[in-house]
């Protein structure tokens, strides 16, 4: 496996292949690389001759009070998860490399990023569709893999490649569970065994809303309560959002016609956990 740390040979090493006939596909991290990232990693893989994986830990998606400075940066392990895993390269530009003096450029996608995680985090993902941007015209994949675990951010990313006429073909991986529920995520690593214990709760509320409209539920609401009931359970756990929306717009919706998509933040202590269900309404029995 080849380390990659500056744009231009990445470029060329991709050039190279695509001028070859040979299809790139790529994914782009953070690193701290969990089982989560390892099945996109297995999945790209399978489906494309060569493999880059990317790890930068981006500057511009985190606020200013956010975990930049003690984000977790095991760069070994990910490299060993990145080459046991048979990622031809593993791309890892530095920050001045990413963002020479001058850089001006953002990508917004205004609609999208105004809710959940966008309204949480205000220029959140002002940076995250910059530096994917970017990442697609460094790494220039056929095929991108991304994870429903930030759904927000994958309704997003399919969205800039639309309007930019990026022609990279994204495809979105359900999301890898601990054997509890819990969503794997790179943060996860922050919380004391006994928020451990309890940050499952995100889960067992969505999945109580997503019970509701299994057994035939049509009223938002009623599926936000039942999802509200089981975090107030935990007196520890603060909402920041519990939320039932159409999953192309991301607008939260008053009744259940067809799918839907759960959404959910929460804190426990200074840790904010994220998680999302798609559900679909029962088929009426013929
Ligand atoms: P990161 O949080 O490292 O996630 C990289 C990819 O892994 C994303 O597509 C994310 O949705 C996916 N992922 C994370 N946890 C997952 C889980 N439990 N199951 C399945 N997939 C999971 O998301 C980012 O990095 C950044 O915003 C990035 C897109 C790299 C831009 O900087």
């Amino acid at each position: 496996m080849k380390i990659i740390r500056s744009p231009a040979t990445m470029t060329a090493w991709s050039e190279a292949l695509r001028r070859e006939g040979v299809t790139i596909g790529f994914v782009p991290t953070m690193g701290a690389l969990h089982e989560g990232h390892r099945t996109l990693i297995r999945e790209a893989r399978l489906r494309c001759d060569a493999l880059v994986v990317s790890i930068f830990v981006n500057p511009t998606q985190f606020g200013p009070r956010e975990d930049l400075a003690k984000y977790p940066r095991p760069i070994s392990h990910d490299r060993a998860i990145c080459r046991k895993e048979g990622a031809d390269v593993c791309f890892e530009p530095t920050v001045e490399a990413m963002y020479p003096t001058g850089f001006q450029t953002t990508v917004t996608v205004p609609a999208i990023a105004r809710r959940w995680e966008g309204e949480a985090r205000p220029h959140h993902f002002a940076g995250v569709a910059t530096v994917v941007t970017k990442l697609f015209g460094i790494v220039r994949p056929h095929q991108a893999l991304f994870g429903q675990k930030d759904f927000q951010q994958s309704v997003l990313v399919q969205q800039l490649v639309k309007d930019l006429n990026l022609g990279v073909d994204i495809a979105v991986r359900p999301t890898v569970r601990e054997q509890d529920g819990l969503a794997m995520s790179s943060r996860n690593v922050y919380l004391s065994l006994d928020e451990r214990r309890r940050a499952v709760t995100l889960y067992k509320s969505l999945e109580a809303g997503a019970e509701v409209i299994r057994a035939g539920g049509k009223d938002a609401k009623t599926v936000g309560l039942a999802m509200a009931q089981v975090v107030s359970q935990e007196s520890t756990i603060t909402t920041d959002y519990l939320t039932v929306c159409d999953p192309r717009t991301l607008e939260p919706v008053s009744s259940v016609t067809s799918r839907v998509v759960l959404l959910g933040a929460v804190r426990l202590g200074s840790v904010r956990l994220i998680d999302n269900l798609l559900v679909s309404t029962p088929r009426r029995a013929s």
